[in-house]
């Protein structure tokens, strides 16, 4: 079986880098990316190519070279479903916010829209390719609606969870450390399972493309990223150890990581991980565990959140204590809004956490980002429910200039590891500060003897004052 049409709906950010990169990798398959947002769709075939809804370093070079040759982006979902081969399913499945599972379970209605739409429209036979993160056994709900409602014509359906990290998402998925793809056990499924292998071999070595199950493929995707975070969240606990022992979370970092077992990566403390991964996919997986009675799988599970939530609160009491017990009416300039370096994305950034409980203490808060909007910023805080779309407005501000942001402010806190950051003038920023002007570093990003020598009061994650 021989793949020459790929659609892909949802054009956000896995559709997006993912089929840009296909397209770039395959000049013999046709590529169509569709998405029901047309403004999102606007901004991807917008004539000045760094306007693409996503900042991705190298992704607008990609879509350049790519777009009107094998590439294409529309809202006409009904025909790219027509035409295609294969379909990959790349649709937002955000935790629920109402009903069974509120809070916890992934809400599966985009998926499930797409999937009575493809069986309405599919004509000829597809390969249907889960590439959103879902829970486990996901694939039989979508094979139930496709068999149920179709025209009568054949669905394979392949799990190919998509492991690209934001911010690093073209090389990630140019060399990926393996690609997955979980298929049915029958002439059908493992054929479809070919197409697909045959499609990333273009690019990617044949020992790094996995085949399993669609089950194990679906789970490894929620067990990576709940590994992922554990990580994060072991060495943000003992960050807050280290803080009041004086060990060095840096060091013990290092000291840990050099140990060929344990390993060096995602062992950073930070203000707590962000993203639209880690948390959702962790509560995904509690639930599940639950369903099945598994408390204690459960538990142990919802720990790792629990742990981000309170490094994200631990952070913002600590400028509140630092700064004599009152921030109300301070002005607190918050660096950086995105959930790490190199991505306009925002969801789950502590920084939404931060900056709402430093609101609630009746802080001016300033926001600066390089590169997030100032509508994405108060969209964030709106959607908390905390206080009005007015208030939300009037309390905090958003500046594109860092030293706008610092102008007579109390404190400055570091929430995303900008490489500007490192490079700003910081004797300017600390005459143009209130005094004493405290430096807040969550990210532990800066030299923090050479601020205390500049005359910052320096607190940082994970080393104690
Ligand atoms: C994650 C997974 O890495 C990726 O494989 C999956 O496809 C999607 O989820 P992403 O959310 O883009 O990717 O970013 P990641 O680099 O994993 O970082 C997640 C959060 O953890 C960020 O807020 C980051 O700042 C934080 N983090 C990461 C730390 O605080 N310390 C670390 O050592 C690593
Ligand atoms: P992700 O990070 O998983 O890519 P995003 O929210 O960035 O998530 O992108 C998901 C995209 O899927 C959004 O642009 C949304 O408009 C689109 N989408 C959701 N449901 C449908 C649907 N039924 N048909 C087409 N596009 C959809």
């Amino acid at each position: 079986m021989k793949i020459k049409n790929i659609c892909c709906i949802g054009a956000g950010y896995v559709g997006g880098p993912t089929m840009t990169m296909i397209a770039a990798k395959c000049p013999h398959i046709k590529v169509n990316v569709v998405d029901i947002n047309n403004d999102r769709i606007a901004l991807w075939n917008d004539s000045n190519v760094d306007n693409i809804p996503i900042y991705e370093p190298g992704l607008s070079e990609l879509v350049g070279q790519t777009r009107g040759k094998n590439l294409f982006f529309s809202t006409d979902v009904n025909a790219a479903i027509h035409q295609a081969d294969m379909i990959f399913i790349s649709v937002n499945t955000p935790t629920k916010t109402y009903g069974v599972g509120k809070g916890m379970a992934a809400d599966l209605k985009y998926i499930e829209l797409c999937a009575r739409q493809i069986a309405a429209v599919a004509t000829s036979d597809k390969i249907i390719v889960e590439k959103s993160t879902l829970p486990v056994r996901t694939a039989e709900a979508l094979r139930s609606i496709l068999d149920n409602t179709g025209n009568g014509v054949n669905f394979d359906i392949l799990s190919n969870p998509e492991f690209l990290a934001e911010g690093t998402a073209v090389t990630d998925l140019l060399n990926p450390d393996r690609v997955l793809i979980g298929g049915e056990d029958s002439d059908r499924g493992r054929a479809a399972q070919q197409a697909l292998v045959d499609v990333y071999a273009n690019w990617v070595p044949k020992k790094q493309i996995l085949t399993t199950n669609v089950w194990s493929s679906e789970l490894s995707k929620l067990t990576a990223n709940a590994f992922l975070a554990q990580r994060v969240s072991s060495i943000n606990a003992l960050s807050e150890l280290c803080e009041v022992t004086e060990a060095d979370v840096n060091e013990v970092a290092r000291a840990i990581g050099s140990d060929s077992r344990i390993g060096s990566k995602f062992l950073k403390a930070s203000v707590g991980f962000g993203g639209s991964c880690f948390q959702k996919d962790i509560l995904n997986l509690v639930y599940i565990a639950q369903t099945y009675g598994l408390n204690e799988v459960a538990d142990y599970w919802e720990q790792v959140i629990i742990m981000n939530d309170h490094q994200k609160r631990r952070f913002a009491k600590k400028i509140v204590k630092t700064l004599f017990n009152t921030v109300s009416g301070k002005k607190i300039a918050l660096m950086g809004w995105a959930f790490k370096k190199d991505t306009n994305d925002t969801r789950e950034s502590a920084s939404i956490y931060v900056a709402d409980y430093l609101l609630n203490e009746q802080a001016e808060v300033v926001v600066y980002d390089p590169k997030v909007t100032s509508e994405q910023i108060y969209s964030d805080l709106d959607y908390l429910g905390t206080r009005s779309h007015e208030e939300n407005r009037r309390l905090l501000k958003v500046v594109k200039n860092p030293l706008e942001a610092v102008h007579k402010a109390h404190a400055a806190a570091i929430l995303t590891e900008w490489d500007e950051f490192k490079h700003f003038d910081w004797e300017i920023i600390y005459n143009n500060m209130l005094k004493p002007a405290f430096l807040f570093d969550g990210r532990i990003l800066l030299n923090h003897n050479e601020l205390e020598d500049i005359g910052f009061n320096v607190y940082t994650i994970g080393r104690g004052e």
